[in-house]
């Protein structure tokens, strides 16, 4: 399955951080890039920056208006909001598909994104965040990708350790 995720309604000042975070965790958790319905050069370049020394330089970063992105998309389309239906009774369904456009919001969402979507998707019925609910349903959807996934072009890599940093780079020099 190929998913990517839609960010609708960032606010560059106000939703830097969480953006980020929204972006990282698309790219961590397997998705294959990231759309944002408006341009940020700072945060798109933090995200570059991010893949040029952990990898995944296929990983796509852009914006375009989220409704030529929601007309255009070839795949399923699921909206996250916790007004929407519970994943429980939908994620058989979900991972029919072979394209899958997450799409997450960070203020209030426009009233068309509900009926443009194909499926609007609750993880749980209270409000919390765009960063939780994504990053569950790609756990769900992917599972356990997060825990495989590692990247042929990185030029830093973690050794798991119980108590130390132990960051491997390019020439395998060992650094703690
Ligand atoms: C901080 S919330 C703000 C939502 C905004 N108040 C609204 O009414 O649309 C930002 C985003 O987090 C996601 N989100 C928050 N809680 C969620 C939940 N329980 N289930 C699914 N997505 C959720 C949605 O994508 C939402 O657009």
């Amino acid at each position: 399955m190929e998913v990517f995720v839609l960010r609708i309604g960032h606010r560059p000042q106000r939703d830097k951080r969480v953006s980020m975070h929204v972006a990282l965790t698309a790219r961590a958790f397997g998705a294959k890039g990231i759309y944002f319905d408006v341009e940020d050069s700072k945060l798109f370049e933090n995200v570059k920056e991010v893949i040029h020394r952990w990898g995944g330089k296929d990983f796509y970063i852009g914006h375009e208006s989220w409704k030529n992105i929601l007309q255009n998309f070839d795949g399923l389309k699921v909206h996250l909001t916790m007004y929407g239906v519970s994943l429980t009774e939908k994620i058989d369904a979900i991972k029919k598909a072979d394209r899958l456009l997450i799409v997450v919001g960070a203020e209030k969402v426009p009233p068309e994104v509900y009926q443009m979507c194909d499926l609007n998707i609750a993880i749980g019925s209270q409000p919390h965040s765009e960063v939780a609910a994504l990053a569950v349903l790609l756990d769900r959807l992917l599972e356990g990708e997060v825990f495989r996934l590692s990247f042929s072009d990185a030029k830093i890599r973690i050794i798991p350790s119980e108590r130390e940093k132990k960051v491997i780079d390019l020439s395998g020099e060992e650094k703690s």
